[in-house]
């Protein structure tokens, strides 16, 4: 497939890889991304392994059939679920997955101890064994799943007290105890405000602009990279049929649009 087809298709439980596709469409504004966000399906991460891969390989199959030429996966419990196997099973095509950010947070050096908020779905799987056995041994690394948290970023209303209390039961405890924190779901970079009023100002890591750097080395690699006078499109498509969802997506995505673009690459 030449580079001015097709298009790059992304997909999440829902509306958190809204997240990934800001630094996506910082980082490759040329390119045609189509989203797609699993909300019928929500939340991936109280679900079973071979549950969350069936739904990875439903989707992966129908961007497929539908033209995609580049594949991410915006959701750490896909990733870890279904990453390798989908690229096992689809070797032609380049399949970018995202994980918890913890090496770049031991790799600035500057943490006493780091908290890694995930799915436990995420947190309990081989991937997230291997990236503590090679990054969580010389300083504190404190796991902690947040049942319930994204399925709750998904309703919206990320101002509403209800959130505030909620992350603050996950995190509150914590507070005075660690200085970083790696955000291991897609749905997290949006609560940022309540983590700080629940840590006080700690650092924060995310997989975005990781996933958004692989993606543009794999697309030069294979010379799939849109050409710079293609118009960069995104389009948006939801599992359920909420009329509101779509909307969602595309107020999430301008919000995490703009702060990528606010922090540059
Ligand atoms: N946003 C996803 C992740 O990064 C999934 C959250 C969920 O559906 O539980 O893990």
């Amino acid at each position: 497939m030449s580079c001015d087809e097709g298009f790059i298709g992304v997909f999440d439980s829902g509306v958190g890889g809204t997240s990934v596709l800001g630094e996506l469409v910082h980082e490759l504004p040329h390119e045609h991304f189509v989203y797609y966000g699993d909300s019928a399906n929500a939340p991936y991460g109280d679900k079973t392994p071979e549950q969350v891969l069936e739904l990875s390989e439903h989707i992966v199959q129908r961007f497929i059939d539908d033209g995609a030429r580049a594949i991410v996966i915006a959701c750490n419990t896909a990733t870890s679920c279904a990453a390798e196997i989908l690229r096992a099973r689809w070797q032609d095509i380049p399949i970018v997955g995202v994980e918890p950010a913890l090496k770049p947070a031991v790799e600035a050096g500057c943490h006493e101890a780091i908290l890694v908020m995930a799915t436990s779905t995420t947190l309990k799987l081989e991937k997230f064994k291997r990236l503590m056995e090679a990054y969580g041994k010389d300083r504190e690394v404190i796991p902690l799943a947040c049942p319930g948290l994204a399925d709750r970023i998904e309703r919206g209303s990320l101002d509403e007290p209800d959130l505030a209390l909620l992350v603050n039961s996950f995190v509150g405890s914590y507070r005075d105890k660690v200085d970083g924190v790696v955000l291991g779901c897609t749905h997290y970079p949006f609560i940022k405000n309540h983590i700080i009023a629940a840590l006080g100002n700690v650092a924060m890591y995310d997989g975005g602009r990781g996933v958004a750097h692989q993606l543009r080395r794999l697309l030069e690699r294979d010379g799939l990279l849109a050409c710079g006078d293609a118009d960069g499109r995104v389009e948006f498509c939801s599992s359920d049929d909420d009329e509101h969802r779509l909307e969602l997506y595309q107020h999430f995505f301008e919000h995490a649009l703009a702060i990528a673009e606010r922090n540059g690459s």
